[in-house]
């Protein structure tokens, strides 16, 4: 049977309103991964979240004052029909990878997206090389990784192709991607849940 876009299965949820609960269930890893890199940042900073969604975290980076710029990016027509609904901000629809924003950022954002590319780790050179201003910071949450056991399934239970890579591939990548002060930690752990990888890195 062929596998399904994720693209596809998140314009399905953004229509039956699952994107809240996705919110909920990923707030308290973005909120853990957000202290981590806001108090590095220098003011004003500009962001992008990439696999926005329905602009969450992008509306949360809005509302801190040293934020001077966010834009959101998600492959899902239906999320970022969404995103442009509940809140002023900029938002692209596109497919990654394949598409590159106009100008650099001092932070990437994403939260459980990367794993649904074919080749993460190339991704991760891309936002060094082209995304990321010199100085600036990316945070990646994934929830779908080796040690995570109870995520193995899933490409299975939702017939989707992802990219199941362990704490020191991920580490690895970014410090192949010409990233410093490689870091990984879990973060939003909870019983019966052993956290999102936070994937941490600086570009020089
Ligand atoms: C698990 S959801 C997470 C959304 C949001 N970050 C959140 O925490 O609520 C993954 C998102 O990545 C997007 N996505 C998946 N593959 C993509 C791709 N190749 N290009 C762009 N977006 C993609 C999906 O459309 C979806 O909105």
């Amino acid at each position: 049977m062929t596998t399904r876009d994720p693209t596809d299965i998140f314009s399905e949820w953004a229509l039956r309103n699952r994107d809240e609960g996705m919110e909920n269930g990923h707030a308290n890893s973005v909120d853990e991964m957000l202290n981590i890199v806001l108090p590095m940042l220098s003011t004003p900073f500009s962001a992008i979240d990439v696999g926005c969604g329905n602009g969450w975290v992008c509306r949360k980076l809005q509302s801190y004052d040293n934020c001077s710029k966010v834009v959101g990016i998600d492959g899902s027509i239906e999320m970022i029909v969404k995103a442009k609904d509940k809140g002023r901000g900029e938002f692209h629809l596109a497919k990654l990878p394949g598409w590159a924003p106009s100008q650099k950022f001092d932070l990437i954002h994403s939260m459980e997206f990367l794993y649904y590319l074919t080749n993460p780790l190339e991704m991760l050179q891309e936002f060094f090389n082209e995304w990321l201003n010199n100085k600036g910071i990316l945070i990646a949450g994934v929830d779908h990784y080796l040690e995570n056991t109870a995520s193995h399934d899933w490409p299975e239970s939702l017939n989707v192709n992802m990219t199941m890579l362990s704490e020191e591939q991920w580490k690895k990548g970014m410090i192949d991607a010409g990233f410093t002060d490689v870091e990984t930690q879990r973060v939003g752990v909870r019983p019966g849940f052993v956290g999102t990888l936070a994937i941490f890195g600086r570009k020089p």
